[in-house]
């Protein structure tokens, strides 16, 4: 099957998750682009989303969808968000559509994260895909040289600028053995906003295709 229909397959299954009356946390990417679709069919059974991207919130507006803020919404009980690689214990590398950092917020203040990936996307040590990173400006090659004294190669995403007004960093060559120390460890490099890594708080559940595995 090809690439297209699993993530097709992911976001149309995830709508089992969603609950009557509920705000439905809403991730970022093309497997979340098919969620948003058949969430459109079930818009009056929910009060509305919560988007991690100005991209996801224009989807939403245009189905039909009322985003909310998060400050208003308060914990969600269901977060919706993909992958660009997802390991054997459901921690993932995100951000390869540069919306990480409301992700990772979205994420946080959910009770419940499914995750909907392809099968490209599922590994078994992370770190084949380069590790994006959301810097303030400044602080680029300060973050890229001691990114580089932690072994990796830091790639600056020219001419990308996040939602938040920020940079993304993307670093290659790492295997990443202990996922969640070197999250921990570059959260506090001075000058990083988030971490790619989605470790530390892992997906509850994922789903490959229609399938959880
Ligand atoms: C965006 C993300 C996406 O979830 C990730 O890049 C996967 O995207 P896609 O579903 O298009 O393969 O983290 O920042």
């Amino acid at each position: 099957m090809s690439n297209a229909n699993e993530k097709r397959q992911a976001g149309e299954a995830a709508i089992r998750y969603v609950e009557d009356g509920s705000i439905v946390g809403v991730g970022t990417g093309s497997t979340v682009a098919f969620f948003i679709e058949a969430l459109a069919d079930l818009r009056h059974r929910i009060q509305g989303a919560v988007s991690s991207s100005e991209q996801s919130t224009a989807h939403l507006t245009r189905l039909g969808i009322p985003v909310l803020d998060l400050n208003a919404a308060g914990p969600l009980s269901l977060y919706i968000d993909g992958a660009d690689e997802c390991d054997p214990h459901k921690r993932l590398i995100k951000g390869g559509g540069a919306a990480l950092t409301r992700e990772k917020i979205v994420a946080a203040a959910a009770r419940k994260f499914v995750c909907i990936i392809d099968s490209s996307k599922q590994v078994d040590l992370l770190g084949a895909f380069p590790l994006p990173i959301e810097v303030i400006p400044m602080a680029r090659s300060l973050v890229a040289r001691e990114i580089v004294k932690l072994g990796g190669q830091p790639v600056w995403r020219d001419g990308v600028v996040t939602d938040n007004g920020n940079w993304i960093i993307d670093v290659h060559g790492w295997r990443i053995a202990d996922p969640v120390a070197l999250e921990s460890e570059l959260n506090q490099l001075a000058g990083v906003v988030t971490v790619g890594l989605f470790a530390r708080r892992p997906a509850d559940v994922v789903l490959l295709g229609d399938r959880e595995i």
